[in-house]
């Protein structure tokens, strides 16, 4: 008998790490998905206007790193899948044009719908086939041409002139014609979305825009960084009016405790009170945080209930792993002279990973703002940085400021 069981002779149960629950991990679906009811529920509003062809704007998820939008926009889709929409998700990523991955996602979709009458299905397959062989390089060698896999012959004439805005608008509308046929709707997911290229930007508003002004039910969810709702802005100035962005963040203390607990539950196995309250101050409500150390924590308890004890034996294994999986692997990514200029950010923004003026990283590191421009926009290419508003700059990973001021060399 271990050391932990002795000093707890009356529990029943050791813990299993077989049956460990969390889940810690990118777009890792959790075992509890915790306080977003709020989220969950005005989308069936979404939804249901959507069908039932009523105005309504579509929803964009922003956030940190790590605070559940992958998981949330799954969730979504999922509901969107149980009302009988079609569906399809992409994961936009920069420097990547968006016809093939959307002609892939909207295939998805089509096929799900399960429209009754096949010959109208196969039109709008062969445009959608049109329209992702425009974007292939016609200089290719055939076998090297890409097969978008759609079994109909290729439409002309439509969603093929090689304008982005043009095609898809003619794409969509046709999308959302079969979906009107069918009293139904279909919602295309889009990951990353700040990753999306500025042409196809404005090419999805402005075909949103159009299809919001015909009734047709077909709406494009986003999620990405805090800083997409400005990418969106700059790129067509009536997108506030296309979209409610809801900001994503982090767990109050009852939903994190409920992350921890309810998954816990159904184990059988419960926490002490100040097991939650050590949690909670370790995790910060970060829903990546709470699966790491909610994980790390079960593997190293001895028996339930979880005890304040138990989080502080965990807690080094934890960041340490934290350090390595979710920090080290961002960090690694980064050049001497980006990995230069966020330390500068970390000094200057303090262990909480406050918001920093560019010029003053600049004064900081004795240089001229223009010189470390190159720096700063490939940081944000790689989505380590946003700019919170004009002349500020932030990290996009919460605690990072922290880890760089304990970890990096
Ligand atoms: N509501 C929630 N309750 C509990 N755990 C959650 C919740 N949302 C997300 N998680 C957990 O948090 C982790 C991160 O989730 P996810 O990958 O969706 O974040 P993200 O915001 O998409 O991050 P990134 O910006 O890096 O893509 C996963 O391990 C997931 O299981
Ligand atoms: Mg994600």
């Amino acid at each position: 008998m271990s050391i932990a069981n002795a000093r707890r002779p009356n529990s029943l149960l050791a813990m299993d790490p077989v049956r460990n629950p969390y889940a810690p991990g990118a777009g890792q679906r959790p075992p509890e998905l915790a306080g977003r009811d709020a989220e969950l529920s005005a989308f069936d509003v979404v939804l249901e206007r959507i069908a039932a062809g009523r105005p309504e704007r579509s929803l964009v998820l922003t956030g940190l790193r790590g605070v559940g939008k992958t998981v949330l926009l799954n969730q979504l889709r999922s509901a969107a899948i149980s009302r009988g929409w079609g569906t399809g998700k992409i994961e936009a990523r920069p420097d990547q044009s968006l016809r093939r991955p959307l002609s892939a996602a909207l295939h998805m979709a089509l096929r799900e719908l399960r429209h009754p009458d096949q010959e109208s299905m196969d039109a709008v397959l062969g445009v959608l086939k049109a329209f992702a062989l425009r974007g292939s390089d016609s200089g290719a060698k055939v076998r090297e041409r890409w097969q978008p896999g759609i079994d109909v012959p290729v439409a002309m004439g439509r969603a093929d002139s090689g304008d982005m805005e043009i095609d898809l608008v003619e794409l969509l509308s046709d999308a959302a014609g079969l979906a009107a046929d069918v009293g139904r709707g279909i919602a295309v997911f889009i990951d990353e979305m700040q990753d999306v290229q500025s042409d196809d930007v404005s090419a999805i508003c402005a075909a949103c825009h159009e299809l919001t002004q015909q009734g047709a039910p077909l709406i494009v969810v986003g999620a990405g960084l805090p800083h997409l709702p400005a990418v969106l802005s700059a790129s067509k100035s009536y997108s506030e009016r296309l979209f409610r962005y809801l900001r994503i963040d982090r767990l109050d203390r009852t939903a994190a405790d409920r992350a921890l607990i309810a998954p816990a539950e159904r184990e059988d196995v419960t926490f002490e009170q100040a097991a939650l309250d050590a949690l909670y101050d370790a995790a910060d409500g970060y829903p990546y945080f709470v699966q790491a150390y909610g994980k790390v924590t079960w593997d190293l308890a001895a028996a339930s209930p979880i005890t304040a004890a138990d989080v502080t034996m965990a807690a080094p294994a934890a960041e340490a792993e934290l350090a390595v999986g979710f920090f080290g692997s961002r960090y690694d990514r980064a050049t001497p002279a980006e990995r230069e200029y966020m330390r500068a950010m970390a000094e200057l923004g303090g262990p909480a990973g406050n918001a920093v003026a560019t010029a003053e990283v600049a004064t900081s590191l004795s240089r001229k703002p223009a010189s470390l421009s190159p720096a700063r926009d490939s940081l944000i290419k790689k989505g380590l940085v946003y700019s919170a508003e004009r002349g500020q700059i932030a990290f996009t990973v919460p605690h990072f400021g922290r880890y760089l001021l304990r970890h990096a060399d």
